[in-house]
């Protein structure tokens, strides 16, 4: 696990499922379930990434039930207003009480046609509105073979920061392609290698302090029998999770990795 002053997050990315109704259902019975389980959320931090039909009744709930639990959203838009039809602004998450908003994850960068540039965008746009981005990297299968594990990432998280120069709150997330959806996850050795490059590169971006308090979180295929595994890796501060975060038993127990990390 990371240094002690990062709090490690663990982010459910949904996706495109569960609608408004079956999200308030999930995040009620989410947090009854952590509850249960005496969940420390001060020593593990636990984001869900609805779809935006459902930020409202999640936003409602949570502050409603005071849960601890936060939420982000899934896209935001590099423009402020205006005439940008189906486009949701950084300041309307804002006005939710959005605390994250995930940026290039890569099925945006593939069917979206979301280049670095846009990526370098909707991250100043976030970080403008007050939100923190969680910005995403990672190769293909083919990418690996042809450059090796880092330099397609490195690559990516440099021009993702080209628009930021004072310090602040961002979250990287390492998604190998390959690995995403695919059940073949990355090694923790993968994993480590690959966002110890990726903290090398915040450093030299925005300083040692900013890079040694920012969380690097590897997403694609976590599971509850693998997270302890990524978790133990110094520069792994969390994990971005797809399918396993939309069953709530699988997601509270990766949440609760801190109980199976082990020594
Ligand atoms: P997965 O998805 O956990 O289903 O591999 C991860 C992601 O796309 O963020």
């Amino acid at each position: 696990m990371g240094v002690s002053n990062r709090v490690p997050l663990i982010a459910g990315n949904w996706k495109m499922n569960l609608d408004h109704l079956q999200s308030i259902a999930f995040v009620q019975k989410l947090a009854w379930t952590l509850k249960d389980a005496n969940h420390d959320f001060a020593g593990a931090e636990v984001a869900v990434f609805p779809p935006f039909t459902d930020l409202r009744s999640v936003q409602t709930l949570i502050s409603a039930d005071k849960l601890d639990l936060v939420f982000g959203a899934q896209d935001v838009s590099q423009f402020e207003s205006g005439a940008y039809t189906g486009e949701i602004s950084g300041a309307f998450l804002k006005a939710l009480d959005a605390k994250y908003v995930i940026i290039g994850h890569s099925e945006r960068r593939t069917m979206h046609a979301e280049s670095d540039e846009i990526v370098a965008a909707k991250s100043a746009a976030a970080i403008k509105h007050g939100l923190v981005p969680v910005i995403c990297v990672g190769e293909t299968a083919d990418d690996l073979e042809t450059h090796g594990p880092s330099a397609v990432p490195v690559a990516q998280l440099k021009a993702a920061l080209a628009g930021i120069s004072a310090p602040t709150d961002i979250v990287v997330a390492y998604e190998p392609v390959w690995a995403i959806g695919s059940g073949q996850a990355a090694t923790p050795e993968q994993a480590e290698q690959v966002c110890a490059a990726l903290r090398g590169v915040l450093a030299e971006a925005l300083g040692q302090d900013v890079a040694d308090a920012t969380r690097i979180l590897y997403g694609g295929s976590v599971k509850s029998g693998n997270i302890a595994g990524f978790m133990r890796q110094p520069n792994v501060d969390g994990a971005l999770v797809g399918g396993a975060s939309l069953d709530v038993a699988e997601f509270a127990a990766i949440s609760r990795f801190q109980k199976h990390v082990g020594v």
